[in-house]
């Protein structure tokens, strides 16, 4: 049987892209999904077709700055299903810009939701996980996690910071908990929308001629969870075979 039947894995930022093409493909695999993000009615649709095609499913509306909803996303997991043995720390935004033109909001909201939200998720599952004596955090860095690109000096911060997480968890996760740090090149998804700057979201929009379907992703995490307990896959990148850096 596999070892993604059965669990219960929470998802942030399930409403498109990365988060609803993983839900789907590991409601096929028989895991229990609890599903956040900020957009109910994506949410919810999501949810009923999980359910019609035969799986499991809760969603609950979350965002992922407030670490209040992130521990009611986890409190939730625990009332609905009892346990949560995967936490998939995916929501995440891209606003991509030249430093020169200061858009200061938006490096916070970027550390706000791909930095803080990767905390407050951890801070929210890490004791049950403990409970548990087993557990299994996936964080989505990036190959901006890796390479650092023009005009994404601060997306590419978080996303290292992402991955120095992904490691420290690793480290004191000792032999209970599982890390795993997926870095996914140019996929197909709505996170170029968020680039405010038009010179930048043309250079992207070139790049992104070349990207690959969300389920590629989707795939790699499947991989990760279907190991038996005492392999622990910590490092995926995966990119489209055409990206260059
Ligand atoms: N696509 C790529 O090329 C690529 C490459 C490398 C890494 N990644 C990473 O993959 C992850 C998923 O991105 P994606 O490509 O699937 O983009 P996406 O389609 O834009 O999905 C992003 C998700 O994050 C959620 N989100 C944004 N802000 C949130 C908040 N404050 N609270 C809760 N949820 C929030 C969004 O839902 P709501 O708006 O409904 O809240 C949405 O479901 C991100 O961490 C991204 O950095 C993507």
């Amino acid at each position: 049987m596999s070892e993604i039947n059965g669990k219960v894995v929470i998802i942030t930022g399930a409403s498109s892209g990365l988060g609803e093409a993983t839900a789907h493909r590991l409601a096929k695999g028989g895991a229990k999904l609890v599903l956040g993000a900020r957009r109910e009615d994506r949410l919810k649709a999501l949810r009923d077709a999980i359910v019609e095609q035969g799986g499991e499913a809760i969603y609950r509306v979350t965002d992922v700055t407030d670490r209040s909803q992130v521990e009611a996303l986890a409190q939730a997991a625990k009332e609905a299903y009892g346990r949560i043995d995967v936490l998939i720390n995916n929501a995440g935004l891209m606003p991509l810009s030249p430093l020169d033109q200061l858009k200061v909001d938006e490096w916070e909201k970027m550390v706000d939701v791909n930095i803080k939200g990767v905390l407050y998720g951890l801070a929210a599952v890490l004791p049950t996980m403990r409970e548990q004596h087993a557990g299994h955090i996936i964080n989505l860095s990036s190959v901006a996690g890796h390479v650092v690109f023009p005009s994404a000096a601060v997306y590419c911060a978080t996303k290292y910071a992402v991955k120095a997480l992904s490691e420290g968890i690793r480290q004191e996760g000792g032999e209970e908990i599982r890390s795993t740090n997926i870095s996914p090149g140019a996929v197909a998804t709505e996170l170029t929308t968020t680039i405010s700057d038009p010179e930048t979201a043309k250079g992207v929009g070139e790049l992104y001629e070349m990207a690959i379907d969300a389920d590629a992703i989707a795939r790699a995490i499947a991989f990760a969870i279907e190991q038996p307990a005492d392999v622990d896959v910590n490092e995926l990148i995966i990119r489209p075979t055409k990206q260059p850096l």
